[in-house]
């Protein structure tokens, strides 16, 4: 399948013990569709199947909550804390396996960033620090975020546990893997990043100490879900609310992360980067996504403006991604794989078109193009 330029994206991978039919992935992209209380519905469960048979071999959920206690980021964002949301998801799974696809649940703690938690009206970060930039109206926000308050080692400790549960729970509800949001400004990404994490305690300063939530969480989250099932974790440099971060050490410290990510036992790396293909820290520099797959030792999955298929399978056959994962492209085509495979024609795409009537333009470029 495939014309020749594109040929590389549609041949088998495993992760772990699962085996996608190709190397097409639907990036997770959060749409505060659940119910009130977290629940995933029968049009969450349409939704994710119409990819699925629109021929990606992967779809990865939209972040998803670990706890009732300071994770959630956004009002109608669905959780997996409880059993109650954990059975919500079956149907999900199911429709998604029915199709021939695979799928893997991310898993999200917004610390800082969380504009609307109905657990709890304050929010907890690495340190009280405000974060950059405004809530994402988009997703109900309005203004400046809330000054969070400095987690304590009983609140990083349920963060761990949390992230741990979930992940049972997502494997009990029959998802296919995993993948621990470390990402885009949320939790785990304010405690990597400098100007966010203060601390002076064993999760700050170095660049290790300033992993080891990360570290603690993919350890913790291994230890529930046994060595066969697929745990990853996604990275970036960019976040929703400082579109232009570059990690201060440049490619040694990228070495470093992806080093001890990939040490501490994941089975893939998701780097996300706004443009993938492009140098990481500018001029004439590897990839991110290069520098994953050198330091990393792993699988590793590209994402940010792949959605012309050239450019998708480029960074494959050049070796430096396994997979890739298409986000607002896919939006425009639920079906862009089997388009691909058959030199179809792409829609573009339209952010009116594709988004909820509320969004305007300035904030749908603030929350994704710069994401
Ligand atoms: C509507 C929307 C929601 C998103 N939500 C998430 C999310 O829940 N988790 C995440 O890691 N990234 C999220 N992203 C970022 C996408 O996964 C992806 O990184 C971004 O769209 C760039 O890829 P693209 O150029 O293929 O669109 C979201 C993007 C969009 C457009």
């Amino acid at each position: 399948m495939g014309n020749n330029k594109t040929e590389t994206l549609f041949s088998e991978i495993k992760i772990g013990n699962t085996t996608l039919n190709n190397r097409i992935g639907l990036a997770p992209m959060t749409r505060t569709s659940a119910t009130e209380h977290g629940l995933a519905t029968e049009e969450m469960a349409q939704y994710y199947a119409n990819f699925a048979r629109g021929g990606f071999g992967l779809i990865m959920t939209e972040g998803t909550y670990t706890d009732e206690y300071y994770s959630q980021g956004y009002l109608n964002q669905p959780g997996i804390a409880t059993k109650e949301q954990m059975d919500s998801w079956r149907k999900v799974v199911s429709v998604v396996h029915n199709e021939g696809a695979k799928i893997i649940m991310q898993l999200m703690h917004a610390g800082a960033l969380s504009q609307g938690n109905r657990f709890n009206s304050s929010t907890k970060g690495p340190s009280a620090v405000k974060p950059k930039g405004e809530q994402l109206a988009f997703y109900g926000g309005q203004g400046d975020f809330q000054m969070p308050e400095e987690m304590t080692q009983i609140d990083i400790d349920q963060v761990i546990q949390q992230f741990a549960a979930s992940a049972k729970n997502a494997k009990e509800a029959g998802f296919d893997g995993v993948e621990i949001h470390g990402a885009n400004g949320y939790v785990l990404d304010q405690f990597l990043t400098d100007y966010t994490n203060r601390r002076t305690d064993k999760y700050g300063g170095s660049i290790e100490n300033r992993l080891r939530l990360a570290v603690e969480v993919i350890k913790a989250v291994r230890n529930e879900v046994g060595n066969e099932f697929p745990v990853g974790i996604r990275i970036s440099q960019a976040k929703v609310n400082d579109a232009d971060h570059k990690w201060s050490g440049g490619v040694a410290e990228a070495a470093q992360i992806f080093n001890a990510l990939q040490q501490a036992g994941v089975d893939f790396l998701h780097i996300a980067e706004p443009q993938a293909a492009a140098p990481a820290f500018g001029g004439t520099g590897p990839t991110l996504v290069k520098l994953a797959k050198d330091h990393g030792n792993t699988i590793v999955i590209a994402n940010g403006s792949l959605g012309d298929p050239a450019s998708a399978d480029s960074l494959r056959t050049e070796g430096e991604a396994d997979i890739v994962t298409i986000g607002k492209a896919a939006l425009a085509n639920q079906d862009w794989a089997n388009r691909v495979a058959a030199d179809r024609e792409l829609n573009d795409f339209d952010f009116q078109q594709y988004l909820l009537p509320k969004a305007t333009l300035k904030e749908f470029e603030y929350r994704t193009l710069k994401a």
